[in-house]
């Protein structure tokens, strides 16, 4: 581990409740945060799973005021957060619920912006831009994977450009994260094997890149060990609560270790590939592209690569630095495939035509600048290019 003499580690604002059965305490966090009616922001197959039925008698059993907005879509969408936002206010919110994946936790924290601030959430759109303190957020995923959680930023698709865009700063953390493992058992192979991707994502990039230091570091490669040793079983046998504790820990973990980083080549990748006519699922993204960003990637920080290979279980004793380092790539490209993750860009809808804009807008992402190894706008075009 190397160690900088000097660097950030932002603080977390979050309070996080984790364990199986945590869930039954929201009446209580949202009485901590000053009780008053909220808006719980979610999408139909929360209510279909009954999760919504059950937050609902939850908090009426316990006389506080809930409306739902149930509408989220995968990526969400900049008038979807203005519809959500208009009921939020129209209900008087003052807590703002997220439940679910990603997509809904980061419109919950979306529409708790917008509630405090003027216009359009696309005016805010880069970092620490908001000028007034979103209400509070109880953020509860349902999938362990993007660590919305417990980060700042909020992604959601621009509606007029069909471009994903961000809103990001330290104003953005939820105030509470709720991490109830037994939500995320009845998760579905395919999704538990795209959002245990975008977790290793976050904890390899965020391992490997220029910005990390010794906090994020110890996070990161616990959140490494956690998933080579629990996502197979987790995808394949989703009842073993053990699997799912461990799968949501680690997507917390890497949360919190990214916030300090920011990632690499794969997310850079991965915003454009949710876009234009491809949107691909951003876990989807990530868990094809990791493998080939991380041969790219991995002469330039062999030791930590190496450090990654022994992490996720690889055998690489006695074995010369830079071979070490290859088979870190080499145990996540075997992960994925175990876990059904396609192997080619292609088998996810890209074609030949897509890599032009694709690597046009990875390129603008603030993940290349702190990537392991300098990319260019044609090494972004080769890497796109093998993985098709
Ligand atoms: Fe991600």
């Amino acid at each position: 581990m190397s160690f900088p003499s000097t660097f950030r580690f932002l603080p977390l604002p979050t309070e996080i409740h984790f364990g199986p059965g945590v869930l039954s305490t929201l009446p209580e966090r949202i009485r901590a945060l000053g009780g008053g009616p909220s808006l719980l922001v979610t999408d139909a197959g929360m209510r279909a799973a009954g999760f919504v039925d059950r937050i609902e008698s939850l908090l009426g059993e316990a006389g506080l005021a809930c409306r739902v907005y149930d509408a989220v879509t995968p990526d969400s969408g900049t008038s979807l957060i203005a519809e959500a936002t208009a009921l939020a206010k129209q209900a008087g919110a003052a807590v703002i619920i997220g439940l679910g994946g990603g997509s809904s936790l980061d419109t919950a924290k979306a529409v708790a912006a917008m509630c405090t601030n003027p216009g359009n959430i696309l005016d805010y759109a880069g970092i620490d831009k908001l000028k007034h303190k979103p209400l509070p957020v109880v953020a509860i995923p349902t999938a362990a994977g993007t660590g919305s959680e417990v980060t700042y930023w909020s992604v959601f698709l621009d509606d007029q450009t069909r471009v994903k865009a961000a809103v990001g700063g330290v104003l953005l953390f939820p105030a509470v994260a709720l991490c109830d493992p037994e939500l995320t058992l009845t998760l579905p192979p395919s999704l538990t094997a795209a959002t245990g991707m975008d977790a290793l994502g976050h904890a390899i990039e965020c391992y490997v890149n220029d910005a990390c230091q010794p906090i994020s570091a110890a996070l990161a490669l616990e959140a490494i060990r956690l998933i080579g040793r629990h996502l197979r079983s987790a995808v394949l046998n989703g009842r073993r609560i053990e699997s799912r504790s461990a799968m949501l820990l680690a997507s917390t973990m890497a949360g919190i270790a990214m916030n300090s980083t920011r990632l690499g080549l794969a997310h850079a990748f991965a915003m454009p590939l949710g876009s234009f006519d491809l949107r691909m699922p951003h876990g989807l993204a990530i868990g094809i592209t990791l493998p080939y960003v991380m041969r790219f990637n991995a002469p330039a920080r062999p030791e930590r690569y190496a450090e990654i290979a022994a992490a996720v279980g690889e055998p690489i004793s006695g074995l010369p630095l830079r071979e070490a380092a290859v088979r870190a790539a080499e145990s996540v490209a075997a992960l994925a495939q175990d876990i059904g993750i396609p192997a080619r860009l292609s088998q996810a809808g890209m074609r030949e035509e897509h890599i032009e804009p694709v690597a046009a807008e990875a390129i603008k992402s603030g993940n290349v600048a702190v990537n392991p190894r300098r990319a260019t706008l044609e090494d972004l075009k080769a890497i796109l290019k093998e993985a098709l």
